[in-house]
């Protein structure tokens, strides 16, 4: 899989050092959010906007974007076509999927407009699109050959985002260890100048995982998980922001890593003492506590729709020995239950 090249820039850069002939699919939003970005749309003639959100992403409504984005395109070489996307994670999965399948495949650029996108989704070159209200049933494997990380547009996101997209920060540098996680873990705060500091080494730790396994073939690219298992059901059941639950399924799996005794009891208080710890949200004192019998059952249910499911009642769930290494390992799904459980009733007995 050919490798994207990121780049790092204070101000947007001239449209055509992106491409010879432009298609902008872009995020309704920003019009508003950033000034900056409405001049500069403007100099780009082929300009598709959009709504965000996973609604964008339904395999129902695709028929008629596609169908759009090609009258749009009528009279341009597509040889010649780069599709450059603005947006957050939808807009990035949204516009790389039409981008992979337009002509059987035009080039591509991401300008994640999100910490998020950022971070995490314009990399590794997954694009989907949601079947059913199932997320990411469907898409394709196409990495950008750029992407461009424009700080005006960043910095235009509510300070409310920033923490949203820490948990994400927290996630890859805990799979990086090394000096990512000596460094990161030494913040007393986390605002958007921290996560524009740390971005860079971010995106490398995620391409140090992503190029080992592109395709997610080898299983090495699960490691990516590690919080997603818990987080994704509670961003369902508690309709939370993705960033926020995945911070909450952190440290789910950090405390399930010491019960299993895969985590050293003093390598965990170690991680305690750390100053970024205060970020770490505690799933078992605010979501869990006032888990009742049919939450667990519909815990259930979602933790066996997620994609990691591997056999019929058991899924593959990212452990943590220390910061750099971990260990994948199967579950039953009645397993995290108990586990849902156990940190739950320790939470309550102090
Ligand atoms: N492809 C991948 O590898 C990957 C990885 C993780 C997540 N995802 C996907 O990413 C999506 C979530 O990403 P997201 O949170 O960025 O979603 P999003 O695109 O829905 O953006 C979130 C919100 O922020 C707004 N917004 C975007 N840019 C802004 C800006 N600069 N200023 C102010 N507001 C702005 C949007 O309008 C939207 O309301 C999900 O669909 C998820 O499945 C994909
Ligand atoms: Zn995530």
């Amino acid at each position: 899989m050919k490798q994207s090249m990121v780049r790092f820039a204070q101000n947007f850069p001239k449209p055509r050092d992106l491409g010879e002939e432009l298609l902008l699919i872009h995020d309704k939003v920003l019009a508003q959010k950033s000034p900056a970005f409405r001049t500069w749309s403007k100099q780009i003639k082929l300009r598709y906007a959009v709504d965000a959100g996973e609604g964008l992403k339904s395999v129902d409504m695709f028929p008629e974007h596609i169908a759009k984005i090609m009258a749009l395109c009528e009279n341009t070489s597509v040889k010649k076509l780069t599709v450059v996307v603005v947006g957050g994670g939808s807009v990035g999965d949204f516009g790389g999927f039409v981008a992979s399948i337009l002509k059987r495949g035009v080039r591509l650029v991401h300008l994640p407009s999100t910490w998020l996108a950022a971070i995490d989704s314009a990399h590794g070159g997954k694009t989907a699109l949601n079947v059913g209200g199932a997320k990411n049933q469907i898409g394709t494997f196409y990495p950008a050959s750029e992407i461009v990380l424009v700080k005006p547009l960043l910095f235009a996101q509510p300070p409310a985002r920033t923490f949203e997209a820490f948990g994400e920060l927290l996630k890859i540098a805990l799979l990086h260890g090394g000096p990512l996680w000596a460094e990161l873990s030494k913040e007393f705060e986390v605002n958007a100048d921290t996560l524009w500091k740390y971005l860079s080494a971010a995106i490398n730790a995620k391409y140090k995982i992503v190029n080992k396994d592109p395709e997610e073939k080898s299983g090495v690219r699960h490691a990516l998980n590690l919080g997603h298992t818990l987080g994704h059901v509670l961003e369902s059941y508690y309709e939370l922001p993705h960033g926020i639950a995945i911070n909450y399924g952190l440290e789910f799996a950090l405390r399930w890593s010491v019960e299993k005794k895969i985590m050293a009891v003093g390598e965990f208080d170690k991680f305690q003492r750390q100053p970024v710890a205060a970020y770490l949200l505690s799933a078992s004192a605010d979501q869990l506590l006032d888990v009742k019998a049919n939450a667990l059952k519909e815990f259930r249910r979602l933790l066996l729709n997620d994609k990691k499911k591997t056999k019929s009642e058991t899924l593959r769930f990212v452990f943590l020995k220390k910061p750099g290494q971990v260990s994948i390992q199967e579950v039953h799904v009645d397993d995290v239950l108990v586990e849902i459980i156990r940190q739950r009733e320790e939470e309550l007995n102090g």
